[in-house]
């Protein structure tokens, strides 16, 4: 590995595209991979060694959801043999004692579980899966009493905007120590469903403004991590922490990839971990190259004082707005495109109720 290539932060594990939820700002690929083309568990574990090898420090397993495996035990507990920190990202509708007693006998370590709403009804809507709420609460309770450390996950779009500050509260309630307040980001079915769920400049700022003062008041007692919608910002984030910089991505299939949304930009070919090994990936596939550091930029990125803050912003995001993967992220102010993606925003989050379109489930 060159001086200034540093390994890996963590593991993106997405180890299936099967789900029995459908939420409509899934940021899996609009075509899922299907059962029958997944990893099985040898290659797993091998990738788990080659991970910890690496000097990856946390392997993230998620998916679709990552409780549909039969194996994820076995991948928890190879995983921290190998001594990467455990985290589990879930819906937690398919997580019940049976099925979590035995993540924590392999040494699971920290849970993740999404919330679509506080409201059941309207939580289902989005997640498309009638009955999640109650399984969800019931998760996190479980989590809980195992000793995890537990983070909650909302995911806020215009529909649900009104409700942080109980979501913040419902998060106490369920004994978290992270709470997740995110905004949509429009990726996948996100994009697809972007009409419905921009939210106002205005619901916007209430947003943050319950989120400021919730993070004042709950000083020291909890963690409130916040993340805006792209549309209405000024300067773009430093997506993945720079491309091909901080994570590296396995799909169902095996591909690697550099973030949720790389198989979108055009000529870019992705290894599989069944052929290579993940050090050479990390080192020499050309797709992590590709957008690596900032020698692909051009202006105004090549001579911005930011480009090793946000590393150009989103590349996918350049794609879908731009046509461009390689353009300046439209959310810039820098970029010509500034403009119109304002006026995108401002037009499409004052849309009247557009009918919301769910992904289907992989066979
Ligand atoms: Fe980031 Fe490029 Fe905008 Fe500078 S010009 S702030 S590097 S996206
Ligand atoms: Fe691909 Fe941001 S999602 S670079």
């Amino acid at each position: 590995m060159s001086a200034s290539l540093q390994p890996p932060l963590a593991l993106l594990a997405e180890v299936t595209h099967r789900c029995p939820m459908r939420c409509v700002y899934c940021s899996n690929p609009l075509v899922l991979e299907p059962r029958s083309a997944e990893l099985d568990t040898a290659t797993w574990c091998r990738v788990l060694d080659e991970a910890a090898a690496l000097g990856c420090l946390h392997v993230h397993f998620s998916g679709g959801e990552p409780t549909a495996r039969g194996d994820l035990p076995k991948l928890v507990a190879q995983a921290s043999a190998a001594g990467l920190y455990v985290n589990l990202i879930t819906s937690g509708v398919m997580l019940d004692a049976g099925t979590l007693a035995p993540l924590v006998a392999a040494g699971l370590e920290h849970v993740q579980i999404s919330f679509q709403d506080i409201e059941p009804i309207a939580g289902e809507w989005i997640g498309g899966l009638k009955g999640a709420h109650a399984r969800k609460l019931s998760a996190a309770a479980l989590v809980a009493d195992a000793g995890l450390a537990l983070t909650v996950n909302f995911v806020v779009h215009r529909h649900n905007a009104s409700r942080v500050a109980e979501m913040i509260e419902l998060g106490r309630s369920m004994r978290a120590g992270r709470i997740e307040v995110a905004h949509v980001q429009y990726y996948g079915w996100g994009l697809r469903n972007r009409a419905s769920l921009l939210p106002t400049r205005e619901q916007l700022d209430r947003v943050t403004a319950v989120v400021e003062a919730a993070r004042e008041r709950l000083r020291g007692c909890l963690v409130i991590d916040y993340v805006i919608p792209d549309y209405w910002a000024r300067l773009p984030k430093a997506c993945m922490g720079g491309w091909g910089r901080r994570f590296i991505l396995i799909d169902p299939a095996g591909r690697a990839l550099p973030c949720h949304a790389a198989t979108t930009i055009p000529g870019l070919s992705f290894d599989s971990v069944r052929d290579r090994s993940l050090s050479e990936i990390w080192t020499q596939s050309p797709a992590f190259q590709r957008f690596r550091g900032t020698a692909w930029m051009s202006e105004p990125c090549a001579s911005c004082e930011r480009r090793e803050i946000d590393w150009g912003g989103c590349r996918c995001q350049a794609l879908a707005l731009a046509g461009d993967a390689a353009a300046t992220d439209p959310v810039c102010w820098k970029s010509p495109r500034h403009d119109a993606l304002a006026g995108l925003a401002a037009s499409e989050s004052s849309m009247q109720q557009a009918s919301l379109v769910y992904r289907g489930s992989p066979a």
